[in-house]
């Protein structure tokens, strides 16, 4: 299989984007793909997931001697800052200086093109050929710094909360995405799939605007629809638990394996 690069997005906060990212990519590395996750957020919430879920079937605690920014600053090969989380699941850290990473684009180079396209020559140099999926954790805004990183992407989900306004917001997105970062800089990323994160279980808005999204994009809108499950909110602080005698832990894996599995579908179809 050829590299897949793959982001969930969307430019507001707290959607659940990290959390589905994290899940979405333990769950392929269990089905067998060899898969990285790329934290490309300077609050590192991606970074501290993946590093308690590694600590638990590890006794020594992970050390990381380099910053994504330090590497990208010197010009270093990025894999030398993955580190191994568990079988067939990898991740490079970031960390609080990333914030610089905007202002290194618009010192080192000139042209708009290359600044956008920065990061995707990156990712094919070092990275590419090296696993199945590579997921983008992004943080919510629309910059420069995200901009690259949809650039580089081969296809994006949307992740859309089921309230009038994330739908604007999903809208608005998949047009800056069609117009700027297809049209105006060329990249061939696909917008490949909308996933709905409902908001309360049973809630009325979320069957309406879940009606308008199936309207709006049709069969882009992903049958796995992501419920709350308070066993997500306590990976927060345990990392990915993975009991198989847990009910709840296998309960909320599988909603995410099938986002998994939707993916891959999608992917083979394209
Ligand atoms: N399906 C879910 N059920 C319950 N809680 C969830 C679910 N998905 C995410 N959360 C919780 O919601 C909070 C925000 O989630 P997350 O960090 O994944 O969002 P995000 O979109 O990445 O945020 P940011 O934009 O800040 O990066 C976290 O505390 C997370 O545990
Ligand atoms: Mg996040």
């Amino acid at each position: 299989m050829n590299t897949k690069i793959v982001s969930f997005c969307n430019q507001k906060g707290g959607v659940g984007k990290t959390s589905t990212t994290a899940l979405v990519a333990y769950n392929l590395s269990k089905m067998g793909y060899k898969t990285l996750v790329l934290d490309f957020d300077p609050q590192a919430n991606m970074t501290s997931l993946m590093l308690k879920t590694k600590s638990q079937n590890a006794d020594d605690i992970e050390v990381i001697n380099n910053t994504l920014m330090n590497a990208i600053k010197k010009d270093e090969n990025l894999l030398d800052t993955v580190i191994p989380i568990s079988d067939n699941l990898y991740l490079i850290p970031n960390a609080v200086d990333f914030s610089l990473y905007g202002r290194f684009l618009e010192n080192t180079f000139e042209q708009e093109k290359d600044k956008v396209s920065f990061l995707s020559k990156l990712l094919k140099r070092d990275l590419v050929g090296h696993f199945d999926f590579i997921f983008i954790d992004v943080p919510p805004t629309l910059s420069l710094q995200n901009d690259t990183a949809y650039f580089a992407c081969d296809d994006i989900i949307i992740v859309l909360q089921t309230q009038q306004h994330s739908l604007d917001g999903a809208e608005d997105l998949i047009d800056y995405i069609q117009d700027t970062i297809i049209d105006e800089f060329g990249s061939n990323v696909i917008v490949i799939g909308v996933l709905p994160v409902l908001s309360k279980r049973g809630a009325a808005v979320d069957a309406v605007i879940l009606k308008k999204a199936e309207e709006l994009w049709g069969n882009d809108v992903l049958k796995t629809h992501i419920h709350l499950m308070e066993r997500v909110k306590r990976m927060d602080i345990t990392g990915i638990t993975d009991n198989p005698h847990d009910t709840w832990d296998q309960r909320t894996l599988n909603t995410y394996k099938n986002v998994a599995k939707e993916l891959v579908n999608k992917i083979k179809e394209e």
